[in-house]
């Protein structure tokens, strides 16, 4: 068992509410807020869980340096790389952008928001900032988040390929195979 029970849950309702936040954004904004909230909500329970979570969840036992996570891309293409029961060195990497970027993406909707007089930060400065740079800003943010997803989805069928494991089943069941040469 290497996936605990919120990790699963967070990552499956991470996905279903970034697209829906995503494909609402043009047409319901109330539920789009609303979805948004949602989405921001679950990374900052994933950045708290990283630091206070279970052993594979902690981000103290998983980060590491963007040369290892290039290098371990390297040793995987070319066959020699470690098979990792947890996260492995590239699938950190893109864990931390995705992270960072939906924060960015959440955090500049609700100043955006801000200037249409709602949410948690109407009526304060962030009220006054420029609206049309704020909409890029969110826009951009959204866009580089959903290139970021389907990197990633392309990434757990690479190396779920390459690894010869079904990651997808392990982020269903919790569970992965130990193998010897384990890191
Ligand atoms: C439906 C398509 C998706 C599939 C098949 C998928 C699959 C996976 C798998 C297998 C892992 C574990 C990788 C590993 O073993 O190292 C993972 C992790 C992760 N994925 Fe996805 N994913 C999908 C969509 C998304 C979306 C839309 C997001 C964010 C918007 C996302 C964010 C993450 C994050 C943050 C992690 C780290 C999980 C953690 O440690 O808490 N994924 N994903
Ligand atoms: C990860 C979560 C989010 C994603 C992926 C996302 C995505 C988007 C996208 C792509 C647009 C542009 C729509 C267009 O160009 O027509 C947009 C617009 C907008 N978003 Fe978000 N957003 C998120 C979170 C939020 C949050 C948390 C809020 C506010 C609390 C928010 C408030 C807004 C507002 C006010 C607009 C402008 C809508 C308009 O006036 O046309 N968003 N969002």
């Amino acid at each position: 068992m290497i996936w605990d029970l919120l990790v699963r849950v967070f990552h499956w309702a991470l996905a279903v509410f970034f697209l829906l936040a995503y494909s609402l954004a043009g047409s319901r904004l109330s539920l789009h807020v609303h979805v948004g909230y949602t989405v921001g909500l679950l990374v900052l329970f994933r950045i708290i869980w990283g630091v206070i979570g279970s052993d594979s969840a902690r981000f103290a036992n998983f980060l590491v340096t963007p040369q290892k996570s290039l290098r371990y891309l390297l040793e995987m293409v070319s066959g020699s790389s470690v098979h990792f029961l947890g996260h492995n060195p590239a699938g950190a990497a893109m864990i931390v952008a995705l992270l960072s970027c939906l924060l960015a993406t959440t955090l500049s909707g609700i100043a955006l928001f801000a200037l249409e007089g709602s949410g948690p930060l109407a009526n304060t400065f962030v009220a006054t900032w420029p609206g049309g740079l704020l909409a890029n800003v969110h826009d951009l943010a959204a866009d580089i988040c959903l290139v970021l997803v389907i990197l990633h989805v392309f990434g757990v069928f690479i190396s779920s390929v390459f690894n010869k494991e079904n990651l997808i089943k392990s982020m269903i069941t919790g569970k992965k195979k130990i193998r010897s040469e384990l890191s």
